[in-house]
């Protein structure tokens, strides 16, 4: 498709006013300064300082060394006119062990941020945990261990306390299937396991964390508006074979349905309690009124979206790879039994991600009609691309701008069918240190140059301003909406 990327073309398609527009970031993939004011060490660190763990052996030692150029990224929030800011804290900066009373200078650098982006009229919307659990934890289990969560909670009673009277919107964990099943199942994340019924009963103690934070939460900072951010899919089945249906409701109730039916239901999904019935600890870990705890009422979903999949069950991979899909090469959980199609033709972020906009409506309406009517906010959702600075200085990431106008056409299209979108924000506002793929992918709307930490604002970056000013998009027509 072709884009204008900075003239704004009719028709478009108005939001509600007061409609929050933001940009997400999370701590250990920004901040760097990971030795400064007495932080302690996560898990990420350790990680990402292992041998062939992360791509190019990439560590967030220095990232966007926004720990030190937290005034020039506010100014850059500043100028983009968002309503809200999405950050995270690192739970090591506040209590560099994981446990006992609150390291002062940790908590004073987001005060620091609170303060600037108020003052900015910028809302701040607090991520509790988006991944950097302390290390001293994990070494006595980590998110396998209960106590992990109780620690969490006592965490959460620290940020409260001493950020509350500015922090109206808070989001206790990020993404937990990442943590439990990429960091414990498939060790492509921190702390590095390969084990399945770890991964489960991390992902019970996630959400318990989760629950116990709630009260707490409440109770330090009254007017909270207290919410959870997951990564949902759309997974859709290979062909109407039913073992190929069979395995993307697998998928399904791995990805979505172990995270969404706890919180909104108040029960794991018994397909999924059977499927890991034979693993150790499993969801053995699960204890009388936890799921009580888990299930109590929030203000917001936080939904996190980038691509939809489609699947066959592992024994059809050649009737796919016939029907004209290409098959992709590993399974990330064998016990799934799920394999994961390429639909040939289709365009790909640099993460080889698929994109296909409408996977977020349907997905929006799918959780309204079987789980929320609740405020939901798009808490990320952007796109990787092989971004240069041109001769003349600029990035024109063209490719970016059509994926955002695509997504956020897509939730218009999810607020014309009822779903109570109320907020979006892209990921990312900076370049930074993604995870396992270290800097190789940029999902910014502003360039970071990694060697000298300079920042350049990219093509999108004006779009999304020219978008936020407008509170409104054009209609996406494109190949990703299909
Ligand atoms: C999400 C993470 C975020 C970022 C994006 C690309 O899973 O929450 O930190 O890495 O993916």
């Amino acid at each position: 498709m072709s884009t204008s990327s900075s003239h704004h073309q009719s028709p478009t398609r108005p939001f509600p006013p007061g409609f929050l527009w933001g940009t997400a970031t999370a701590s250990y993939q920004i901040e760097g300064a990971t030795l400064a004011d007495d932080r302690g060490p996560s898990i990420w660190d350790n990680f990402s300082h292992t041998p062939g763990a992360v791509w190019n052996g990439d560590t967030g030692d220095v990232a966007c060394d926004h720990y030190h150029r937290m005034e020039e990224d506010l100014d850059l929030l500043g100028e983009l006119g968002v309503g809200a800011y999405r950050f995270s804290v690192a739970w090591p900066r506040v209590q560099p062990t994981g446990k006992g009373p609150a390291n002062q200078s940790g908590l004073d650098f987001y005060r620091r941020l609170v303060d600037g982006l108020r003052s900015r009229n910028i809302e701040p919307t607090l991520t509790l945990y988006h991944w950097d659990l302390p290390q001293p934890l994990e070494d006595e289990g980590g998110w396998c261990e209960r106590d992990t969560a109780e620690r969490f909670a006592d965490y959460v009673d620290l940020v409260a306390r001493a950020l509350g009277s500015d922090v109206e919107r808070w989001i206790t964990l990020n993404e937990p299937w990442c943590s439990s099943w990429l960091g414990y199942g498939a060790g492509r994340h921190a702390p590095g396991l390969k084990d399945i019924g770890k991964a489960a009963a991390a992902n019970h103690h996630l959400l318990l964390a989760h629950g116990l934070a709630i009260p707490i939460l409440r109770a330090a900072v009254p007017s909270a508006k207290v919410g959870i951010t997951l990564n949902l899919g759309d997974h859709r089945p290979g062909s109407e074979h039913e073992l190929d249906v069979a395995a993307a409701r697998r998928a399904d109730g791995n990805l979505n349905r172990l995270f969404l039916e706890p919180i909104f239901h108040g029960q794991y999904p018994q397909d999924m309690l059977d499927h890991y019935d034979q693993t150790q600890p499993g969801f053995s870990v699960v204890r009388e009124g936890d799921l009580e705890l888990i299930a109590q009422p929030l203000d917001f979903l936080g939904v996190n979206y980038y691509f939809p999949s489609t699947v066959v069950d592992t024994s059809r991979a050649t009737e796919a790879r016939l029907a004209g899909y290409v098959v992709a090469e590993s399974e990330q959980f064998p016990d799934l039994r799920v394999r994961s199609l390429e639909t040939p033709g289709r365009d790909r972020t640099s993460m080889n991600w698929e994109i296909a906009a409408s996977g977020l409506t349907s997905l929006l309406v799918r959780i309204r009609n079987d789980y929320t009517t609740l405020p939901i906010y798009i808490t990320e959702n952007g796109a990787a691309f092989d971004d240069y600075v041109d001769p003349n200085g600029r990035v024109l990431d063209h490719n970016r701008v059509a994926y955002l106008q695509e997504h956020i056409s897509a939730v218009h299209d999810a607020i014309d069918a009822g779903v109570n979108v109320q907020g979006y924000f892209v990921w990312s506002l900076l370049d930074n240190f993604e995870w396992s793929f270290g800097y190789s992918r940029r999902f910014g709307i502003v360039w970071v140059d990694f060697p000298t930490g300079d920042r350049l604002a990219k093509e999108s970056y004006h779009w999304y301003r020219d978008t936020i000013r407008s509170n409104s998009v054009e209609y996406a027509t494109s190949v990703g909406s299909g």
